[in-house]
């Protein structure tokens, strides 16, 4: 038996052992357990309301027995129709369990610890998560009006000698998006050795002139797309990253080789081939989004123009918004998310629903504003 003094309790890492304790995301469940009563509405994760195709649910039901069997760890299948649609190759393409997992793979395989990594203050947080995770070092620019400054983005990567920029665009939290032009612009003014991350999440929510085209074989830039926006598949996990195949074939090396599931890669396929139900959901969402700016005028705050799935809403203070977020939650169990950091606090963001959900919404947030 070994006594209790010897079994010391093993060191975590340098970078690991320096993190905070603190779980960074608190989910919609998390908060229904601390309330103790389930949520009326999920408006805090900009997941779709509006769910997934239809045929890939059929699909799904159809293969359900093969939950049995592992996915094709090439998701070639997947790849193939991908790459058709983005005219571009299979070997551009690298798949994962959403965009989360692939920028967390990009920083693994680019990032050595110490290294500087540039974004927007109080961007896409689990871009950070990540790079704090990896030990990388941050270097920030503020938005300007609620936008990300594209061109204070290059240059303070060009000052820090930058290995990563990170871009989110159109933007989470703001719901901003930048002309492809800018995007342009950023493309050719980036520095020497600096890898630069297009996160657009939300791209089937622009109008195709609206999405910027960047030459397939730069290998300086990665694209990330998901599944779990316009096409309603959050809970099934699944982004896709592309680039030049020197860039982004590397990270078969690393990643999970059969970390998206063969249900996921099916349902995929077939959300891929339902193009009128993402036209659908792209229009409601678009209805949605108009409605959200009658709503913010009734209840006195100010809806910003948005590119998204979700509304960001400006209260004028950080502690307005703070406010209206603890009383949505706690006074009408209405579930939304609001950013931490300076000039963007003052905003809350609120996902995009059906009139349903959003019938709710309003019925609480009119009177939730008038209360602050
Ligand atoms: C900018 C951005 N990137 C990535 C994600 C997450 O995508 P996924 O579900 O594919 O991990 C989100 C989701 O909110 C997002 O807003």
């Amino acid at each position: 038996m070994i006594s209790d003094d010897r079994r010391t309790p093993p060191v975590l890492s340098r970078i690991v052992g320096g993190l905070p304790a603190t779980i960074p995301f608190l989910g919609p469940e998390a908060i229904e357990r601390q309330l103790g009563h389930p949520l009326a509405v999920r408006l805090g994760a900009n997941e779709s309301l509006f769910g997934p195709s239809p045929r890939a649910v059929a699909a799904l039901r159809e293969v359900a027995f093969e939950s049995s069997l592992y996915g094709d760890p090439e998701g070639w299948d997947l790849r193939v129709a991908l790459a058709a649609n983005h005219q571009i190759k299979p070997e551009n393409l690298v798949l994962g369990c959403g965009i989360d997992e692939l920028l967390g793979l990009v920083v693994q395989a680019y990032l050595n610890p110490g290294e500087t990594v540039v974004m927007s203050t109080g961007g896409y947080p689990t871009f950070a998560y990540h790079v704090n995770g990896h030990g990388g070092r941050f270097a920030t620019t503020p938005y300007r009006d609620f936008r990300n400054d594209a061109m204070a983005l290059v240059d303070l990567a060009r000052r820090e000698n930058a290995k990563i920029l990170y871009l989110a665009n159109p933007d989470n939290p703001t719901g901003s998006v930048l002309a492809p032009g800018v995007i342009a612009e950023m493309v050719a003014a980036l520095p020497e050795n600096c890898l630069f991350l297009l996160d657009e999440a939300y791209a089937e929510f622009l109008e195709p002139a609206q999405i910027p085209e960047i030459a397939i074989d730069d290998p300086r830039v990665i694209r990330f797309r998901t599944f779990s926006k316009a096409h309603g598949m959050a809970g099934l996990r699944l982004g896709y990253l592309f680039g030049a195949p020197q860039t982004v074939r590397p990270l078969d090396r690393i990643r999970n080789q059969f970390g998206v599931g063969r249900l996921t890669q099916v349902a995929a396929l077939e959300s891929l081939r339902d193009t009128d139900h993402i036209s659908a959901v792209v229009a409601a969402v678009a209805e949605g989004r108009a409605h959200y700016g009658r709503l913010a005028d009734a209840a006195g705050c100010v809806a910003l123009p948005s590119s998204t799935n979700f509304v960001a809403f400006d209260l004028g203070t950080e502690a307005r918004a703070n406010a209206l977020l603890k009383s949505l939650i706690e006074n009408y169990r209405v579930f939304i998310r609001k950013p931490a950091v300076a000039p963007i606090d003052r905003l809350v963001r609120i996902t995009i629903g059906p009139p349903a959900a959003r019938a709710i919404l309003a019925e609480a947030l009119i009177p939730a504003v008038a209360a602050l």
